[in-house]
């Protein structure tokens, strides 16, 4: 089977003339987190997108100014704008796909996983809501530390009777973006051609750039050039909130990320062929319950997990210290 990442970052980001004589189903997509950080440039690219007929932005608040704002763009989704928990059944309701951003940045010197404490009930209560609102949803989980925030949502709907493993999903996709970028600008090729998968998890050495599969390939890496790649989308996270200074996290570049995922999962929902992402799923290629490697998305979701293909000796040894310190850390 094929397994090829998509060369295109999205077909549908960027908003075209949609005519309506384009025969598009109906989907909804829900955004739970809408109002703030990652949520109002995610609300602004899915507002783009000609594959979404309804856009649900919900949050605790704020939501109406975001979703006027918003609404006036002349693209094809409707918004609809919830606030409060009482109005959460709504927004899921019919929801073909559910994203959970983060609302609580990282500040400078703290990890992913200190955001556990802050997220860990806010994900319980989300996904025990998306259970009985709209469980046959695509949830693409952001909200950090995604190593846990998944294994939370999968716990919390196997307790309701609606885990499908097939539709639960970590987005790791600004790694595979940032390993993108780096690449390119190093080898100097197009960056718009390049592939790079994203194994292993979401949070620092968990993280596994395949630099020895990207294409199209270089033959003047050295192994610094490939260890100095690895380490910058590692930390490129870090990166962000450093150069931010206590301002906050990605919110741009993961919004971005997050519409590509989303995009892919639309595409592979409405039936078109090999839509092949990395992300962060029910896994069984490693010991690992849950695993990042490539997937190809259909109609319900996961169809295959593909598995890592050949290492180099450096990603193997990664790999080795990946499993190894996920558990004895607990991160997965
Ligand atoms: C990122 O990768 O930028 C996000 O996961 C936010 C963070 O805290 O690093």
């Amino acid at each position: 089977s094929r397994a090829a990442l998509r060369p295109c970052t999205s077909r549908h980001l960027v908003g075209r003339s949609y005519s309506s004589t384009e025969s598009r189903p109906e989907r909804k997509v829900a955004i739970l987190g809408a109002a703030v950080g990652i949520g109002q440039p995610l609300a602004l690219l899915l507002k783009l997108n000609p594959l979404i007929s309804s856009l649900s932005l919900y949050d605790k608040a704020n939501t109406p100014g975001v979703a006027a704002d918003v609404s006036h763009i002349n693209s094809r989704a409707q918004v609809a704008r919830y606030a409060g928990e009482e109005q959460l059944v709504e927004a899921l309701d019919g929801s073909d796909v559910v994203i959970i951003p983060a609302r609580f940045p990282r500040k400078p010197g703290m990890t992913r996983d200190d955001l556990f404490k802050i997220n860990a009930g806010i994900v319980k209560s989300l996904c025990t809501a998306i259970a009985k609102y709209c469980p046959n949803a695509l949830v693409n989980m952001i909200r950090n530390p995604v190593n846990s925030t998944v294994p939370i949502a999968a716990e919390v709907f196997k307790k309701a009777g609606t885990f499908d493993e097939r539709k639960l999903f970590g987005v790791t996709t600004l790694d595979v973006v940032r390993a993108k970028t780096f690449y390119a600008g190093k080898v100097k090729v197009l960056v718009a051609e390049v592939n790079v998968p994203v194994v292993g998890g979401r949070a620092g050495i968990t993280i596994l750039p395949i630099f020895s599969q990207a294409s199209p390939k270089s033959s003047n890496l050295s192994d610094d050039d490939i260890k100095a790649l690895t380490k910058r989308t590692r930390d490129g996270g870090t990166e962000v909130v450093e150069a931010k200074a206590g301002m906050g996290s990605a919110t741009l570049s993961m919004a971005y990320a997050g519409v590509v995922f989303a995009d892919a999962c639309l595409e592979g929902v409405n039936g078109v062929p090999d839509i092949v992402e990395c992300s962060f799923v029910q896994s069984s290629i490693t010991d690992l319950p849950f695993f990042a490697s490539k997937a190809r998305l259909g109609k319900n979701g996961v169809e295959e997990v593909f598995g890592l293909g050949p290492l180099s000796d450096y990603e193997q040894h990664y790999n080795r210290v990946l499993k190894a310190s996920s558990r004895s850390l607990k991160l997965l």
